[in-house]
């Protein structure tokens, strides 16, 4: 029996019920229906439109039904059709008569946008923290090895020396953007669309800022018509998502080929890789590839949500239904990765050696050899096609930047002196970067310390 089957003159296709039904999927807003219609119980007393000991009655019931659910003690099928729809008939068949009266002054129009930025509201609480989390366990890394240098890419190509602090701190810095980014979206969530009813508001008299103060809500919408088609909350929780995983996916990417054999700048723990079937030598990066591959997914659920709400007229269509889907897929690929990644960062281990040496190729102390030149007077235009001509000498001979003898120099410029080798050290070249940003410790620190700040304000 259907709540809704009063002006159907026959059943429903069951191919249609299993089409039409979502209970599978938002089953997951259980605890927060009951949360929701809680508060709307409390008000519908609070205003006289049921009486006290009605209200009373339901919310007991309510409270049954959610700690039945706990246990594993609630059974659902398509026919149910959705998870407001399982909690309504539950109530009923508990409290007979007065179960009715909960859906008075409501439709499932308001009441599931309200599940849903219930549970956003949680998820984008949870995810902060596992950000928050994820930052501190980059600070840890960076300040665990400011001695480590390696060589900073463009093009994949060696470009010139960083401190591996500096470029681990990089990730830091777009974690950082992404909670701004996610507390921006808790102000767009956190306001009370319950009230809005079907799509025109109601003819009894609630109080919709009663229930907004039993939520924890910020404020109320302002329209009822938008109200109940709007799903901005979720495109921008997905949108923060995908940017999210889109960094995650990067770190990810740079430390699969970090990990390689050919790098061996960081070496993977055995917890977060797994085997061949046939190679028996092989430890696959397989964690930080799934962290790369899901990252897929959230731009897909973005990107199905935005088709969804595409011309979709005013104001709630099933088409609306489709949005769960999308949110709960992009939440729990994010909350995975984050705490995944974050164990992966916290028991890799950083290979300096190989780091240092991998600096020793490359000319990538060719920018400071041409500033070298600007020391000594030269413009740094002639400087850069001088050290180009040196570089392409040292590719013919085999050689260094540190080989190159101070005669074989002085043929290309002869204001070249005894100090350029100091000058191109590689450390040297590190520590002089000290501009506000920059590589060099100095600056460093100075982003480790602002860094805290922020997290501390935060
Ligand atoms: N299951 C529906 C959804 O998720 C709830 C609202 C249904 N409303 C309706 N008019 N049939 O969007």
């Amino acid at each position: 029996m259907k709540l809704w089957e009063g002006r159907f003159s026959k059943d429903t296709a069951r191919i249609f019920d299993e089409f039409n039904a979502s209970i599978k999927v938002d089953i997951n807003l259980f605890e927060y229906d009951i949360m929701g219609s809680v508060a709307h119980a409390k008000m519908l007393s609070k205003c006289g439109i049921i009486s006290e000991e009605e209200g009373k009655l339901i919310i007991t019931a309510l409270n049954d039904i959610l700690n039945d659910y706990r246990d594993g003690k609630i059974e659902f099928d398509v026919s149910d059709e959705d998870v407001h729809m399982l909690i309504e008939k539950e109530l009923i068949k508990r409290i007979g008569q007065v179960g009715k009266k909960v859906h008075t002054a409501r439709s499932r129009n308001d009441q599931v946008v309200l599940d849903e930025r219930l549970f956003c509201r949680e998820k984008n609480i949870y995810l902060q923290e596992l950000i928050k989390n994820l930052i501190n366990t980059i600070i840890k890394l960076a300040e665990e090895n400011t001695d480590a240098i390696m060589p900073g890419f463009t093009h994949l190509q060696k470009a010139q020396p960083v401190l591996f602090s500096h470029y681990i701190l990089a990730y830091a810095q777009m974690l950082k953007r992404d909670l701004i980014r996610f507390k921006q979206n808790f102000n767009s969530i956190n306001i009370n669309p319950l009230g809005s009813a079907a799509l025109a508001g109601t003819s009894f008299d609630i109080d919709r800022f009663f229930v907004a103060n039993q939520l924890g809500f910020e404020g109320v919408t302002e329209n009822s018509i938008d109200t109940v088609s709007d799903r901005d909350f979720i495109l921008e929780m997905l949108f923060n998502i995908a940017i999210l995983q889109i960094h995650l996916s990067r770190l990810a990417e740079d430390f699969i080929i970090f990990n390689t054999d050919e790098f061996k700048f960081i070496e993977l723990d055995d917890a977060y890789c797994s085997g061949s079937s046939i190679m028996p030598q092989k430890k696959n990066p397989d964690a930080l590839e799934l962290i790369r591959g899901k990252t897929g997914r959230t731009i897909g659920n973005l990107v199905g949500l935005l088709t969804v709400l595409k011309a979709l007229p005013l104001s709630y269509n099933k088409d609306l239904q489709e949005d769960k889907e999308f949110l709960f897929d992009s939440i729990d690929t994010a909350e995975k990765s984050l705490i995944i990644i974050n164990e992966i960062l916290k028991t890799l281990r950083v290979n300096k050696e190989n780091m240092l040496m991998s600096c020793k190729s490359g000319f990538i102390n060719a920018t400071d050899l041409a500033d070298y030149l600007v020391s000594k007077g030269i413009a740094f235009r002639d400087a850069h096609f001088i050290v180009g001509n040196i570089v392409k000498f040292c590719i013919e001979s085999k050689k260094t930047l540190e080989d190159v003898s101070l005669k074989e120099y002085r043929q290309f410029c002869d204001k070249i002196e005894e100090d350029v080798y100091d000058f191109i050290d590689i450390r040297n070249c590190v520590q002089r970067r000290k501009s506000y940003g920059g590589t060099s410790q100095k600056a460093l620190m100075a982003q480790i310390d602002n860094l805290k700040e922020f997290l501390k304000s935060f």
